[in-house]
């Protein structure tokens, strides 16, 4: 039997966040498949692989591909039976939100407070809101890097920003054993690919509390004048979610921001599994 192929399409100019249609995650031994996915994920930084069919055995499996994967430290949010899925969802049982309603408003990268932060993140869309609301836009933030001007590349060499996860949620903050556990690590602002080779800006928004060293004036200027430089379309890619869509990103040259939606009226359920990564370099 001739297997299905696969298909890239890259949806912005520069090439950065690709589509990919003919795919089926479950064929977990479809070694070419994987192989496309994988070449697919490194070379466009976000991925959506559209109309897919998973259960949360078959979504770990495939993740799995990838590498280890992370257990969320928000341990009430994550599935049952199924830890290595943290659900991203307003959907309710016994008065309380199953998941996290507002994960992500911010610009930001997944667990860039651990001393390993994701590699990338698997967010599979069961449902989206009817009205079409509730994108979630992505930076790319090699491109990003390579636009900086060569002063502030040089400015930037060497410097590190201190990470803590330490705000509260719409419902509900971290526990004090869950803080106890997230002291919060130092990264260098600008990280080495190490599949890619390509350098990247490593920025956090509300995670990321200072530059190392600095005043703290000096700091919140540095940071904002970067945030600025990335808040560019030339960078960005608005992804509009379709259920079954299936986005893996790569954490280690992207930031992505959760757009709001009217959790009063739609639901917003998803399903997302961690690959954990290196520490950056
Ligand atoms: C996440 C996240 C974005 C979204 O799950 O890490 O930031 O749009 N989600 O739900
Ligand atoms: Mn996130």
């Amino acid at each position: 039997m001739q297997l299905q192929t696969v298909q890239v399409k890259p949806l912005s100019e520069s090439g950065f966040f690709a589509e990919i249609t003919g795919a089926d995650l479950r064929r977990i031994d479809d070694e070419a498949q994987f192989e496309a996915i994988k070449a697919a994920h490194l070379a466009h930084g976000v991925i959506v692989v559209r109309d897919q069919k998973l259960t949360p055995k078959e979504q770990i499996a495939f993740s799995k591909r990838f590498g280890p994967l992370a257990i969320h430290v928000l341990e009430e949010q994550l599935l049952d039976g199924y830890p290595e899925i943290l659900q991203v969802s307003n959907k309710t049982k016994d008065g309380r939100y199953v998941g996290l309603p507002d994960a992500g408003r911010f610009w930001h990268t997944d667990q860039s407070y651990e001393e390993r932060p994701a590699l990338g993140s698997l967010l599979y869309a069961l449902e989206i809101p009817a009205d079409g609301s509730g994108d979630t836009w992505f930076c790319d933030m090699a491109a990003a890097y390579k636009a900086l001007s060569p002063a502030m590349k040089t400015r930037l060499d060497g410097l590190r920003g201190m990470h803590i996860y330490n705000h509260s949620h719409e419902e509900f903050s971290l526990s004090d054993d869950q803080s106890g556990h997230l002291p919060g690590y130092d990264h260098p602002l600008v990280r080495t690919h190490l599949e890619t080779g390509r350098k990247a800006l490593y920025l956090g928004g509300k995670l990321l509390k200072y530059v190392v060293g600095l005043e703290e004036a000096e700091s919140d200027a540095l940071l904002a004048e970067l945030y600025a430089h990335c808040d560019d379309d030339a960078f960005i890619y608005r992804h509009k979610w379709h259920q079954g869509d299936l986005v893996f990103w790569d954490n280690r040259c992207t930031m992505h921001f959760a757009q709001p939606y009217d959790s009063q009226r739609y639901t917003r359920h998803m399903h997302r599994t961690t690959v954990m990564g290196d520490r950056p370099v």
